[in-house]
């Protein structure tokens, strides 16, 4: 585990280098928009889905510009949906990576418009031929990221499905699991299947790594709900209890922790299996999935 903190703390560095470097003020007062993307950003995220990126690149051999450009984007993207997320008419939190959320240091419309840029920026950014050679292979990379943040079965649709939720009457494992597979597991899967594209990964290596990806996307967001429970204030760095508060849907509201935590531990067990093709090579991988449930914020 501590090669692995070694390398998310690199990779980490990485990507805030690319952010310090993406973000260009412009000269008008128009700049307070950028000053808020650039906020949200570079707030000391874990970046784990670009190290998802990374990581599944290198089973492949990609060229190291083209995870990175690619992580950063998806970063971005993520980013703009934690600053939509936090605001009053969503989730309502002032805290976010222990500093105040986009629309507190700001206001709520620079906010919005700060999100708004950092999601049409990602697309920009990813589609640069800096990002690959091919146009085939940025063209396959746009789509699947707009599939998996859209409004389909994309993000957009999961967090429509958290926020109305409290009304719907069956509130049953399946639901929770839609809910979990839209908002958080589809932009975890895309880490993924970005570093098959453009790894040019065989059919069967992309299915083996999607199913790896489902099942720790929604581990991970099973934690997130174990963590706002049970979680230090201090490392999570946002508000906690407040699913609870806000009458979520979520694992732990519908079997309670332990529940919970056994839900996660078998979806990780059993993510890890299915690497088993890829033997060692997958070993940043594996450990990864383990960090998944065992981490404190
Ligand atoms: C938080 O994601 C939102 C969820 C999808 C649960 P992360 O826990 O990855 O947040 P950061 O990027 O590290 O702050
Ligand atoms: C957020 O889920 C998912 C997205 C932003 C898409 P949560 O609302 O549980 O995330 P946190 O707890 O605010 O980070
Ligand atoms: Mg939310
Ligand atoms: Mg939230
Ligand atoms: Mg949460």
């Amino acid at each position: 585990m501590d090669s692995l903190k070694e390398n998310l703390k690199k990779v980490s560095k990485q990507i805030e280098n690319e952010f310090e470097a993406a973000f260009v003020f412009p000269d008008g007062e128009e700049r307070r928009v950028v000053e808020a993307m650039k906020y949200s950003v570079l707030n000391g995220g874990k970046r784990l889905r670009p190290f998802l990126v990374m990581s599944v690149a290198k089973l492949f051999g990609v060229k190291a510009e083209s995870a990175i450009r690619t992580g950063v984007a998806l970063e971005m993207l993520h980013s703009y949906s934690l600053v939509h997320d936090d605001l009053p008419a969503m989730d309502d939190d002032s805290l976010r990576r222990g500093k105040p959320t986009c629309h507190v240091k700001f206001d709520e419309s620079t906010a919005i418009l700060a999100g708004d840029g950092l999601l049409t920026y990602a697309f920009e950014y990813l589609a640069d031929e800096k990002t690959h050679i091919e146009a085939n292979i940025r063209c396959e990379l746009v789509k699947e990221l707009a599939n998996a943040a859209g409004a389909f079965t994309g993000m957009v649709a999961g967090q429509m499905l958290d926020l109305y939720a409290e009304n719907i009457v069956h509130q049953d494992e399946e639901l929770i699991k839609d809910i979990q597979r839209m908002k958080t597991g589809r932009l975890i899967r895309f880490a993924v299947e970005a570093g098959a594209i453009l790894g040019k990964a065989s059919k069967q290596e992309r299915e083996i790594l999607v199913n790896y990806a489902n099942k720790i996307g929604l581990a991970f967001q099973v934690t997130d709900d174990i963590l706002d429970v049970e979680g230090d204030a201090e490392l999570v760095g946002k508000t906690l209890r407040k699913d609870d508060e806000q009458g979520k849907v979520t694992y732990v509201s519908l079997w309670g922790l332990d529940k919970a935590k056994k839900k996660a531990k078998d979806l990780i067990d059993s993510a890890r299996r299915d690497l088993g093709m890829f033997g060692d090579r997958a070993s940043q991988l594996q450990e990864l999935a383990q960090y998944i449930i065992e981490r404190r914020k």
